[in-house]
């Protein structure tokens, strides 16, 4: 069976590209041109470069010995909280502003819940001198203000969202009605493994730096290019594919998925996708979706912007059905517990999106001799009101 999307861009029974007429062009454009862009020697050249000077890639795997200590496993972190502007997004952006360029687009426009890949889109526009817009939900510009900040200052638009939950769902319809009235000069780079094809398959490819990376460097530490198991946090899934990437096909290689349950799965108030979606379709792409009995999407809610959404990218819902992924549910309480405590055990404040994933070292037992890897996707300091106010510091 194939975990990576086939030329129609499906995964499994997941993905393709629901689109309205009016979208056609721009992902009929995209579609015909994104492998063979990223494929050509000076494309491949550019994005490495920039990987390296800009961002400061390659990002650290980092052995946790007090976390592994306390746990009984050895658990290694991939550090995408070091990536310039403070997370994993930042590896799609810059993907995506090359495309961009190459497709003679002079106008970016954007979707973001955290404001980390606001942030990220805003940082690459001013780097090549681009317009740019970025749709950020109202109750998202109020919790993350710092990144609010950030995207005025890079010299970006934000404009609210204002309609349904006021979160990364209503911000993503508001970009995608932008492209279908800006069809010939604007790109619209979206954040994650959703969207139409070929979105999902193009993210996830620029993101698979990140396992590229974790095997040359644990082949270094471990004297062997594969962990036992890759954890990763799940909002819409660029930084779990990318973790996952290199790592598919390969059975032995645990692959472990971390949604967030907000207040608890059976509270009304969450995000944790797989336990409660149906297949349906958002935002172009037919994936599993949190919805009622007669279809209407389910407004989600996390404390952690980032993984506030209501499917998840049509590559996770494929590992989901086929059961080649272990998916596990962490709660706002766990997960702010499992922040505090990497905070205090190994001096590294994490986004709250990522302390989902360190929160299952409660529950999810490991062999004393496993080698686990855990995606640290980007860092607190755009969280720091929200733990401040949560444990009154
Ligand atoms: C630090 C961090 N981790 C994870 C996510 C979730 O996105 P994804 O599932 O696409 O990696 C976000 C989204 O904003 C984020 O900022």
């Amino acid at each position: 069976m194939s975990y990576n999307a086939d030329s129609r861009g499906y995964y499994g029974e997941f993905g393709g590209a629901f689109i309205p007429e009016m979208l056609y062009p721009n992902c009929e454009e995209l579609r015909q041109n994104y492998v063979q862009v990223m494929q050509e020697d000076f494309f491949k050249k550019e994005f490495q470069q920039l990987l390296k000077d800009y961002v400061g890639r390659p990002t650290p795997l980092y052995f946790a010995e007090r976390l592994s200590n306390k746990y009984n496993t050895k658990i290694y972190l991939k550090r995408e909280d070091l990536c310039h502007t403070g997370a994993h997004k930042v590896n799609n952006t810059i993907g995506q502003i090359l495309m961009a360029k190459r497709l003679g687009k002079n106008r970016i426009i954007a979707e973001t819940g955290a404001g980390q890949h606001g942030v990220a889109t805003a940082t690459v526009c001013a780097l090549m001198g681009l317009e740019c817009v970025v749709y950020m939900g109202e109750i998202d510009i109020e919790r993350q203000a710092p990144n609010v900040a950030r995207m005025k200052m890079l010299g970006a638009e934000v404009r609210p969202a204002k309609s349904g939950s006021r979160t990364l769902k209503d911000a993503t319809n508001e970009a995608i009605r932008d492209w279908i009235n800006n069809p010939v000069d604007t790109h619209y780079i979206i954040g994650s493994v959703v969207g139409p094809h070929p979105y999902p398959d193009m993210v996830a490819r620029f993101q698979s730096v990140i396992s590229e990376e974790i095997k040359w460097q644990l082949k270094e530490k471990e004297g062997k290019e594969n962990p036992d198991y890759v954890v990763a946090c799940v909002g819409g899934g660029s930084n779990a594919a990318g973790a996952y990437y290199h790592f598919l096909d390969n059975p032995k290689v645990g692959i472990i998925a971390v949604e967030a349950a907000g207040k608890g799965i059976d509270s009304g108030e969450s995000a944790a996708t797989s336990a409660l979606g149906k297949v349906g379709i958002i935002h172009g792409s037919k994936t599993l979706l949190m919805q009622t009995t007669d279809g209407q999407i389910t407004e989600p809610y996390s404390i952690s912007a980032g993984l506030d959404y209501p499917g998840v990218g049509p590559m996770h819902a494929h590992l989901f059905k086929s059961g080649r992924g272990e998916f596990i549910s962490i709660t706002d309480v766990d997960a702010m517990k499992a922040g505090l405590e990497l905070s205090k055990l190994e001096g590294i404040i994490p986004a709250i999106e990522s302390s989902h994933a360190f929160a299952i070292l409660e529950t999810r037992k490991f062999e004393s001799d496993d080698v686990v890897v855990i995606n640290l996707s980007g860092r607190g300091d755009k969280d720091l009101n929200t733990y401040i106010d949560y444990f009154k510091l």
